[in-house]
């Protein structure tokens, strides 16, 4: 029945009323907060595109996440930034590297604490792309999922509860997948990057975790901007390998993405709400041009919204002190 029968604004008259029929709801337990540690550091070091977030020390890490704990965010999602790094990203792999080392002292302190942690070689190549290099300087995918294999295998020897594989080789969900099976990791989900695409919106990250690629970009590996139907495609082929999540990333450039792989997979989706999206609220709320809280509540619930079981951001921790 159209107009005057039917009033939309009845049912949001009051806070009781709109609480009553809301669509879509945002919790500290959707949230995971992720955490940049670097090897031979005692101290933060801030990162400047990125107010509030910092390098951390082992120590540091395990303050953080225990704050995190405590404010009702389940899970943490860690990157390593190495003593050294080399042509290949061994330090990805070192059973004593950062990540195997932060995510010991994490699980010690914080047992119920999730650790999830990032998948890739970008933080430990001297180059700076995601996997091994053929002579041209392209990415070589099939030797890259060996040293995916044995860096996934390494972290959950550490510890680690969740995988999280970002590197974007063909066939690495499957390879990572079989490689934890034969070292008894069986118990051990994935939580695929499937949807990653080469964006903008990954630069302060690049600075925070010292990856700029010394030369070219991640086009050719990353996702091309303009494609949705491949995004699907993605999803699907690492639903297939094995993945038990799979990830939309960036998030809010991406929530039509968000609502077809959810609706065409059915599985749990993850989206990341990436250092530039961060990066653009926290310069706009420094200068006085928005609201920060209400902004990236608004924000992280559209991303629910869209479909995301999960939602990955730098400011879990401020939406989980702002939340109700
Ligand atoms: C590693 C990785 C990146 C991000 C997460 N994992 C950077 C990249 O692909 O260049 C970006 C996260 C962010 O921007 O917050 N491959």
């Amino acid at each position: 029945m159209p107009f005057p029968q039917t009033r939309l604004r009845r049912l949001r008259a009051t806070h009781a009323l709109r609480g009553l029929v809301r669509e879509t709801s945002l919790d500290a337990s959707d949230l995971v907060y992720p955490m940049f540690v670097a090897h031979g550091i005692d101290r933060r070091e801030p990162i400047a595109a990125m107010p509030g977030v910092d390098r951390l020390s082992i120590a540091h890490a395990v303050a953080e996440a225990g704050e995190a704990a405590e404010l009702g965010i389940p899970a943490v999602l860690l990157f390593g930034l190495p003593a050294a790094k080399d042509e290949e990203g061994s330090g990805a792999w070192d059973d004593e590297g950062i990540v195997q080392l932060a995510t010991r002292a994490i699980k010690e302190a914080q047992p119920d604490l999730i650790v999830i942690t990032d998948l890739c070689l970008c933080e430990y190549t001297s180059h700076g792309h995601c996997g091994a290099l053929r002579p041209d300087g392209t990415v070589d995918n099939d030797a890259t999922l060996e040293l995916l294999a044995h860096t996934a295998v390494s972290q959950a020897r550490a510890g680690a509860d969740v995988i999280a594989p970002s590197d974007m080789m063909d066939g690495r969900v499957g390879f990572v997948r079989t490689a934890l099976d034969e070292d008894g990791h069986t118990d051990t989900p994935i939580l695929a990057y499937s949807a990653k695409f080469a964006s903008a919106f990954y630069g302060p990250f690049r600075e925070a975790a010292d990856s700029v690629p010394a030369f070219g970009d991640r086009r050719g590996y990353q996702m091309d901007p303009a494609n949705g139907s491949e995004a699907v495609r993605e999803a699907r082929l690492d639903v297939d390998e094995g993945a038990d999540i799979v990830m939309v990333k960036p998030a809010l450039p991406y929530l039509d993405l968000i609502r077809r792989i959810k609706d065409d997979t059915g599985m749990p989706v993850a989206a990341y709400n990436v250092s530039g999206e961060y990066a653009m609220v926290k310069a706009a709320a420094a200068a006085g041009y928005l609201d920060e809280r209400a902004a990236v509540l608004e924000a992280l619930t559209s991303i629910r919204r869209a479909g995301a079981d999960i939602v990955i951001t730098y400011h879990a921790k401020d939406a989980a002190r702002w939340l109700p």
